[in-house]
């Protein structure tokens, strides 16, 4: 994997066979907040002073869970990040970019870092890293994972694309999904092509199509019908 500069001076990592990089190229920083942080309405929960559970799957360089973090702290609102990762990149990676791109949370990244290390960390890392923020992370393939019905204020689903990891956009994963999700929650992703709508609408979910970040047009985000 390499490390490269995004479009806004935020960093991701890029691997370099398959030319897919974690976060766009176009400002990685600037995706996560868009895309993830505001689209999914954590951002306004946050702010509001409302406790708020997420639900990531591709926690990847950890991105999206620092800005999201980031925001619960600034307005002393209590945040539960549940997410998963089959291929965590190593530490000192995630640590190198958290330290570019969030130079104002360092004391969440040491906290982190400091889980990360534990030896039980191999399968697990579920720790309080802060007052106002609980991590869940669960080190293995999604596909796989369970989690609790009705707990969840938000799921960022941010795997690979459809084309390199077509599993986590089809009918059957969105089913899985969909009843974890809260009856007013939200899904919010990246991914808005036709046949993921598709699959999101056989799985139960209603969706809209919200403008995209700077180099691509749209993304989405999906409620649940039933
Ligand atoms: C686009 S990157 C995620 C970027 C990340 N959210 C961030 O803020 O840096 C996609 C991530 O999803 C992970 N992933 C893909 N399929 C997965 C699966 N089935 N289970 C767990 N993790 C998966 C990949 O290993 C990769 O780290």
């Amino acid at each position: 994997m390499q490390v490269c500069q995004t479009a806004d001076g935020s960093l991701t990592l890029l691997d370099p066979q398959s030319g897919q990089s974690y976060r766009s190229m176009h400002g990685a920083v600037t995706e996560s907040t868009q895309v993830f942080l505001q689209n999914s309405g954590v951002a306004a929960r946050l702010s509001a002073g409302m406790p708020s559970s997420v639900l990531e799957i591709g926690f990847g360089t950890g991105l999206n869970f620092g800005v999201t973090a980031a925001h619960a702290a600034e307005h002393c609102s209590k945040l539960h990040y549940t997410a998963c990762e089959f291929a965590l990149p190593p530490v000192s990676t995630i640590q190198a970019l958290w330290k570019h791109n969030l130079p104002h949370s360092m004391p969440l990244l040491n906290a982190l870092v400091t889980e990360l290390n534990r030896p039980q960390a191999t399968d697990n890392c579920k720790a309080a890293l802060s007052e106002f923020v609980e991590l869940d992370l669960r080190l293995s393939d999604a596909n796989t994972c369970h989690w609790p019905g009705d707990f969840f204020d938000a799921i960022y689903l941010d795997g690979f694309s459809a084309s390199r990891n077509p599993a986590l956009w089809q009918q059957a994963f969105l089913e899985k999904l969909l009843p974890t999700l809260r009856q007013n929650g939200r899904l919010a992703t990246f991914g808005v092509n036709r046949a993921f709508r598709q699959a999101l609408e056989g799985a139960g979910f209603g969706w809209l199509k919200k403008p995209g970040p700077p180099g691509k047009r749209e993304v989405l985000v999906a409620h649940r019908q039933a």
